[in-house]
C-alpha cells in the first residue's frame, strides 16, 4: 500500500478533494493507494475535523515551538516516515500548506512531493496570488499542481487549470473561482503519478 499523507493548514477542501476522489475512484483497489494521515501545523484548521469524522488519521504539528525551521522539519519528517511502508515510500501532498520547508526536506522528499499553488505558475509564486493578478489587470487566472523543489513555487508543473477574472472580481470571488479549480485538477494530477507509477 502507498500511503498518502496530507499536509495542511487551513480549511483544508483541496485534502478533502482529494481524499473523496480516492474514495469514489477506488484508489486503494488500482493504484494499492490510500489517504492515510493528515498533518496540520495548526491545532485549529478546520481540515482536521473534516479528515476525522472521515476516519482519516490526524495529526497537529505547531511549528512555534519549534526553535526553527530545521528542528519544526525534522519532527515533520519524523512523523511522515512512519507511514513508509516497506513497499513504497509516503506520497506527500501539500494542500494548502503554509509553510516552507527546507531544502533538506525537499530533498528527502524529491519526487514524492507536490504542491497546489493558486496562480498560473510561474506568474505569481508566493502569497496574495488573487489580488496580485487583478493588480496587474490579467484576464485569465488559476491553480498549478507542481513538483516541490527547494526553490519556492517553482518545480515540475503537473497541471494548470484557467479561469477568467472578471471585471468586478475582488481576491475573494476570484479564490472561490480557481478553488472550484483546484479540487478538480488536484485529485487528477495525484491519480496520474499514481496510475504511472512516476513517484520514486
Ligand atoms: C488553496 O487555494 C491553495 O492553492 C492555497 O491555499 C488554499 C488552501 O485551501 N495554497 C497556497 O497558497 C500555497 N502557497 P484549502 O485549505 O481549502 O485546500
Amino acid at each position: 500500500m502507498r500511503n498518502i499523507v496530507i499536509l495542511i493548514s487551513g480549511s483544508g477542501s483541496n485534502m478533502a478533494a482529494i481524499a473523496q476522489t480516492a474514495q469514489r475512484e477506488q484508489w486503494a483497489t488500482k493504484y494499492g493507494a490510500k489517504v492515510a494521515s493528515v498533518i496540520s501545523n495548526k491545532a485549529d484548521a478546520a481540515g482536521l475535523q473534516w479528515a476525522q469524522a472521515h476516519g482519516i488519521a490526524t495529526d497537529v504539528l505547531d511549528h512555534k515551538v519549534f526553535a526553527n525551521r530545521e528542528a519544526f522539519d525534522a519532527e515533520l519528517a519524523k512523523r511522515i516516515d512512519a507511514y513508509d511502508t516497506p513497499q513504497s515510500p509516503a506520497l506527500v501532498v501539500l494542500a494548502g500548506f503554509m509553510r516552507i520547508l527546507t531544502p533538506g526536506m525537499v530533498q528527502h522528499y524529491a519526487g514524492r512531493l507536490v504542491n497546489i499553488h493558486p496562480s498560473l505558475l510561474p506568474a505569481f509564486a508566493g502569497l496574495n496570488t488573487h489580488q496580485r493578478a487583478i493588480d496587474a489587470g490579467c484576464q485569465f487566472a488559476g491553480a498549478t499542481v507542481h513538483q516541490v523543489t527547494a526553490e519556492l513555487d517553482h518545480g515540475t508543473i503537473l497541471a494548470q487549470a484557467v479561469v477568467p477574472v472578471f471585471l468586478n472580481d475582488d481576491a475573494r470571488t476570484l479564490a472561490v473561482r480557481v478553488l472550484s479549480q483546484e479540487h478538480r485538477i488536484f485529485p487528477q494530477a495525484i491519480a496520474k503519478l499514481l496510475a504511472q507509477n512516476a513517484i520514486k
